[in-house]
């Protein structure tokens, strides 16, 4: 790879949103309440302390380490705050609060390594002699988006305490709900067969993560889809009629894990005197019955089943959100625009879901609602690398620890998903027996 240096605009714009990132995880922290700060809110993730030293151990490795060859900051915590986890194998984390440094500690280490990182920035680029082992650009970016993907799993991990456990942020605005709607029909859509383009091209100025590489296109035979996710309402019907405890619903895997975990509805749902009710970020309410239903893949799956569908393939999901009728494809469910906030519920707008179909204005050309914002969909695609995939040289494990075929492709975004991340190429994933990202589903006919 060859060392670049970035124009001076670009650098500074790249510098001006890694500090705006970290404005938005140093609010986010803010939410836990210093008594619950070496809580575990989700088992199989690290303490919330954890992410307090990793987001700036992350930057210092990366930054310093990989890139410029700095060496240590300090050698244990670098080590210690390096990487979360996502074990597989049903095995979890052990650990006791004590494990962990104080408070006091991580705080100190966190400003000293943003302060030396802000040193390096200070340093004009020189064209000439750049000490950067790969291009510039390409390791802010991904300091930049890792810290905001942070911003996400952090607030669906912070979502899982409960209210005594948090403090509301100043400015929090009450959710958009008033009561519970009835259940809005079920519309399928019929697209064409076509192509879908997967991935982003090498070698171009943009940037993405090493699983969005290489371009490539999958012909989509004709299929019907959805024109909106799944609602609360609509999967209350499959709670009631027994699609928990209806074997045929479900694969061997995710009957034994919904069995095992005694799970008999979506994750944020709970109930008080036979009524419904939700557990919004900050808030409880009846449950909102025309909100997108947040559910794992393994309860998307079986409700598929449930409805005589399935869930839809990354090539379809693409192929319905950005296709048109004149076979062209579109870098936006809407079109070629910029996101922006009138087209879907993104980037930290809200902490919750609105109704679904509540923006007409970022429907994707075939009709989808909603296919960027309001909630993650679950793909039926294990998540495994596109043709040509090469993974970063300063950051192998990224996407490739994952190759497993034991998490699924997740496309869209979700109320906490941060503008940058909303291209099109972008790639999330997780494991099926996960209930806690913020990610729901629509089916398709087969
Ligand atoms: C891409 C969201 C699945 O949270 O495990 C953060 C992002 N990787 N730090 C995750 C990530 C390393 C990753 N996801
Ligand atoms: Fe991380």
């Amino acid at each position: 790879m060859n060392a670049t240096v970035s124009q001076p605009e670009i650098r500074n714009q790249l510098l001006l949103r890694l500090i705006e990132s970290r404005s938005v995880t140093d609010e986010l922290f803010r939410i836990v309440r210093a008594d619950a700060l070496y809580d575990r809110p989700i088992p199989e993730r690290h303490r919330i302390i954890f992410y307090i030293g990793h987001l700036e151990a992350f930057d210092w490795n990366l930054i310093a380490g990989h890139a410029l060859g700095l060496g240590a900051a300090h050698k244990e915590l670098d080590r210690l705050f390096a990487f979360g986890i996502d074990p597989v194998n049903g095995g979890l984390p052990q650990d006791s609060p004590s494990d962990w440094p104080r408070l006091s500690e991580i705080n100190a280490y966190n400003l000293r390594l943003r302060e030396g990182l802000d040193d390096i920035f200070a340093r004009p680029s020189q064209p000439s002699a750049s000490p950067w082992q790969y291009p510039e650009e390409v390791i802010l970016n991904i300091a930049i988006e890792h810290r905001l993907m942070h911003a996400e799993t952090l607030a669906y991990m912070l979502h899982q305490l409960t209210p005594d456990r948090k403090i509301v942020p100043r400015g929090y605005r009450t959710v958009d709900f008033h009561r519970p709607m009835p259940p809005i029909a079920s519309r399928m859509i019929e697209i064409p067969a076509g192509v879908a383009t997967l991935g982003i091209p090498r070698g171009g100025d943009l940037f993405g993560w090493d699983n969005e590489f290489e371009e490539h296109t999958v012909a989509v035979p004709d299929f019907a889809i959805g024109a909106h996710k799944v609602t609360n309402g609509e999967f209350l019907r499959f709670v009631r009629e027994g699609g928990y405890d209806d074997r045929q619903l479900w694969s061997a895997a995710d009957w034994s894990w919904i069995k095992e975990q005694k799970i008999a509805h979506p994750r944020l749902w709970f109930k008080r005197q036979e009524q419904w009710f939700y557990r919004a970020m900050f808030e409880e309410l009846p449950l909102p019955l025309d909100w997108p239903v947040y559910v794992s893949h393994a309860e998307a799956a079986a409700y598929a089943r449930f409805a005589g569908m399935a869930l839809p393939t990354e090539a379809q999901f693409h192929r319905a959100a950005y296709g048109t009728e004149q076979g062209t494809e579109h870098a936006y469910p809407w079109g070629d625009a910029p996101p922006d906030a009138g087209l879907g519920n993104f980037d930290f707008e809200r902490w919750d879901p609105v109704a679904v179909g509540s923006y007409p204005d970022g429907r994707s050309a075939f009709g989808l609602e909603d296919a960027l914002g309001n909630g993650w969909e679950w793909t039926s695609s294990p998540f495994a690398p596109h043709p040509g995939f090469e993974p970063f040289p300063f950051y192998r494990g990224y996407s490739a620890d994952f190759f497993d075929g034991k998490h699924f492709v997740v496309k869209g975004a979700s109320p906490r998903t941060a503008a940058s991340m909303l291209r099109r190429s972008f790639r999330n994933w997780f494991q099926p027996h996960y209930p806690f990202v913020y990610a729901s589903f629509r089916c398709v006919e087969c």
